[in-house]
């Protein structure tokens, strides 16, 4: 069965966690972060993540890095891989890599040997699949990789990670990363695909803003058509689907389960 044809929205249903107030999501979603991070050390040696690229990722590092309970956690059993990257060398002031490196990985000593970062600056195609190989190693014996938390963003047209209305990426399902095409800035962009996505225990998909709030509308509310709003086809099969919305995000709040 074709994930992209497939309406998944029953078989694995978001959960939607709102809040007027930005900043207090962002507290919110720091705090539930940290106690994630917490629990899953309590009965494994690493808590593994995938992060995203964007503004938003910056808001909610330095709510994160600011928490006291970020103590709690063992920084040096994280492992953090990266959910998208523009093809951009890693000192770009575009790159992923280097927002979270200056927002999260060097505020909180995270070792680089945990840090997994997507080469932008080689060629797209050769990095995506050095990339997937190191997502494949990571799996070990498992087909695809299982993350602990997939922490992701949502574009005004709908996209998560890199995956684009109309990306290459949205049907490689033998690769764990690929070539995605171009990005809103003009950047190439190399993103994970959907299997290590919706392999993860938890994905989190985050949207604020009024800029969101049609995209969040048709995510959720919408026809299923991901080939034209690929964040639908995001569904962590054993996992769970946390959508994080702002009141702006959301026009009418009495609108959404
Ligand atoms: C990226 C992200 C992308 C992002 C959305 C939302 O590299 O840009 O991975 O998917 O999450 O575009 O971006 P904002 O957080 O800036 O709204």
């Amino acid at each position: 069965m074709d994930i992209l044809t497939h309406d998944w929205r029953q078989k694995t249903p978001a959960a939607v966690r709102s809040s007027k107030s930005r900043q207090e999501l962002l507290g919110t979603i720091a705090c539930r972060f940290i106690d994630l991070a917490v629990d899953t050390q309590a009965s494994q040696p690493f808590f593994s993540i995938i992060l995203g690229g964007g503004r938003t990722p910056k808001e909610l590092n330095r709510a994160i890095v600011e928490l006291p309970p970020a103590k709690k956690v063992n920084w040096n059993r994280v492992n953090i891989f990266f959910s998208d990257e523009r093809c951009v060398p890693p000192t770009h002031d575009d790159s992923n890599y280097k927002l979270i490196l200056n927002t999260l990985i060097e505020p909180l000593r995270i070792p680089s040997g945990n840090v997994s970062r997507i080469p932008g600056e080689m060629e797209p195609r050769e990095a995506a699949s050095g990339y997937h190989n190191k997502l494949a190693a990571f799996g070990g014996k498992q087909a695809i990789p299982v993350f602990d938390l997939a922490l992701l963003g949502l574009g005004p047209d709908g996209h998560t990670a890199s995956l684009f209305p109309g990306s290459p990426a949205l049907n490689r399902f033998d690769q764990f990363a690929a070539f995605a095409g171009t990005g809103p800035e003009g950047w190439s962009r190399i993103t994970l695909t959907y299997p290590p996505l919706n392999a993860a225990k938890n994905v989190w998909i985050m949207a604020f803003g009024a800029a969101k709030s049609r995209a969040v509308q048709q995510l959720i509310r919408g026809p299923y058509n991901p080939p034209r709003l690929p964040a639908q086809a995001v569904r962590p099969k054993n996992g769970n689907l946390v959508y994080w919305l702002d009141g702006a995000a959301i026009k009418d709040t009495d609108s959404l389960p």
